[in-house]
């Protein structure tokens, strides 16, 4: 679909998300066909720099970030022309005249507000913007995690920006949606009859949702340390995946059918008790080790680390969904920094055999799974028991691949390119609806609770590792491994 002109204005536009994804994504889809000739970019900031000092900066920080085969110097410099600076004060209304005479004085003009700050500045922004006379009907406001520390803070963030824009204007973004490999976990699951029967208690085990890191915290000690992997991943990322997976299918693609379905998920998982907790949650923290071959410090002695932080850099949970589709099927979710490989994957697992008819025990069976790979690379993998060539009846396990990337030649979409595409759209499905952010806090916030009582250290865990033992033994217990230690 061809877009319309606009005004993108990106308040945090000298910030690391901004020169790490969204200018190489709007670069990206300025390549594209259906680009509009009047698509401009108003990049906001604090720095006092002129036009000219920016686009210097973006040379310097967001160019590199654009992978080389799609990097051609006459597009940028064309998506160049597009870019304004305004320098001002986000949280001073008084700052606001010139982003004012920055934007185009046309009231039909789609305009989005990305919001690429720290949470505590959106009420601010959106008041401030409001105050300016700039929230045109055709607005809208693209909100970047964290969306509030817990529950009471996700409200507010809802109260405060639901002041000056109406839900249908409030993109709230969580990038794992924007990722191919979980559209096509749509496009299977309700683009085939074939699993649809099979997807439920009767026939699934379990599933396992990994998001394993090698990086550490980096340079963001500043918002990890109050975050941590929970508030990080967990509460977002690795919940829409799990409602991905588990959603009943929806009517229809439209954005309330498809959040409507999510919002039911979140609301039937299984409420966390202080005694369930201890079963079934683990909080880890990496020590020092090696990836890839290289030694890396633990997380107190990153720099600018608290020596005695007890924030969480790893956590695994078992989680429940209490429906007709899937009650007592296990959904084991973990996520950490320094691990053993940078994956992300969604496996799930299918019932064994219940009898073998063949001079092979019942045991060397290993049950059918898919497992959706979004990173490194995208793809599926059905693992299915086949014959091997030969006299004689030996069964064993084979991988059923499709790659991506192969399957279907054509360029990829990184996920912020398809998210800023549709926020430009106005297509809201793949961002999260005001009662799904709450519902995703409201089921998360025993944990915190728990863990701010307290006083022990997470479990420490090596780096390189695949976390604590203690995550192993979470999923052990029921007589499963996780996929990488099987
Ligand atoms: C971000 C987290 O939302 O997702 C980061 O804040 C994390 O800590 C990142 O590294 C992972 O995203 P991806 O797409 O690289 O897996």
């Amino acid at each position: 679909m061809a877009l319309t002109d606009f005004d993108f204005v990106l308040f945090g536009g000298g910030g690391d998300l901004a020169m790490r994804k969204l200018i190489p994504a709007l670069y990206a889809l300025s390549r594209g066909k259906g680009f509009p000739e009047g698509g401009r970019i108003i990049a906001v900031g604090r720095h006092d720099w002129s036009r000219e000092h920016y686009l210097e900066e973006l040379d310097k920080q967001a160019k590199p970030n654009i992978e080389e085969d799609r990097l051609d110097e006459g597009a940028w410099k064309a998506f160049r022309e597009r870019v304004n600076y305004v320098s001002l004060n986000a949280s001073d209304a008084g700052t606001y005249q010139p982003l004012k005479e920055a934007l185009r004085d046309d009231d039909k003009l789609t305009r989005v507000y990305y919001l690429a700050v720290p949470p505590n500045l959106f009420a601010g922004i959106c008041q401030n913007i409001a105050e300016a006379g700039l929230a045109t009907p055709n607005a809208r406001v693209v909100l970047e995690k964290p969306l509030g520390r817990d529950l009471e803070g996700a409200r507010q963030i809802n109260a405060d920006v639901g002041k000056v824009f109406s839900e249908s204007q409030i993109f709230r973004i969580d990038h794992y949606l924007g990722k191919e490999a979980v559209q096509n976990l749509l496009a299977l699951r309700f683009g085939n009859i074939l699993f649809e029967p099979l997807w439920r208690r009767e026939w699934i085990s379990d599933v396992q949702i990994t998001i394993a890191e090698e990086l550490g915290v980096g340079n963001r000690m500043g918002y990890y340390e109050s975050s941590g992997a929970l508030r990080d991943m967990l509460q977002n990322h690795l919940l829409q995946l799990l409602c991905i997976v588990a959603m009943e299918p929806p009517v229809d693609g439209t954005p309330d059918a498809v959040r409507d379905e999510k919002l039911k998920v979140l609301r039937a998982l299984k409420r966390f008790t202080p005694n369930s907790l201890v079963q079934n949650v683990v909080r880890g923290q990496y020590k020092s080790g090696h990836v890839d071959g290289v030694a890396v410090p633990g997380y107190r002695k990153e720099p600018d680390a608290n020596p005695q932080s007890r924030t969480e850099t790893f956590v695994a949970v078992k989680a429940e969904i209490d429906t007709w589709r899937w009650s007592g099927v296990p959904f084991y979710l973990r996520t950490g920094k320094r691990m053993a490989d940078q994956l992300a994957e969604i496996v799930v697992r299918f019932k064994s055999i219940p009898h073998s008819i063949f001079n092979q025990p019942i045991s060397s069976f290993q049950p059918n799974s898919l497992v959706i790979r979004l990173q490194p690379d995208e793809g599926l993998n059905l693992n299915l028991m086949a014959k091997t060539p030969g006299d004689g009846m030996r069964l064993k396990l084979v991988d059923l691949e499709l790659d991506f990337r192969e399957t279907f030649k054509k360029p990829r979409m990184e996920a912020y390119e398809r998210l800023l595409m549709d926020v430009l759209r106005g297509q809201l499905t793949l961002f999260m609806r005001s009662d799904e952010l709450e519902a995703a806090w409201e089921w998360v916030e025993p944990i915190l609770h728990f863990w701010d009582q307290e006083d022990n250290d997470p479990l420490f865990y090596t780096a390189g590792s695949w976390g604590p033992g203690a995550a192993s033994a979470l999923i052990g217990r029921d007589g499963l491994q996780w996929r990488e230690e099987a």
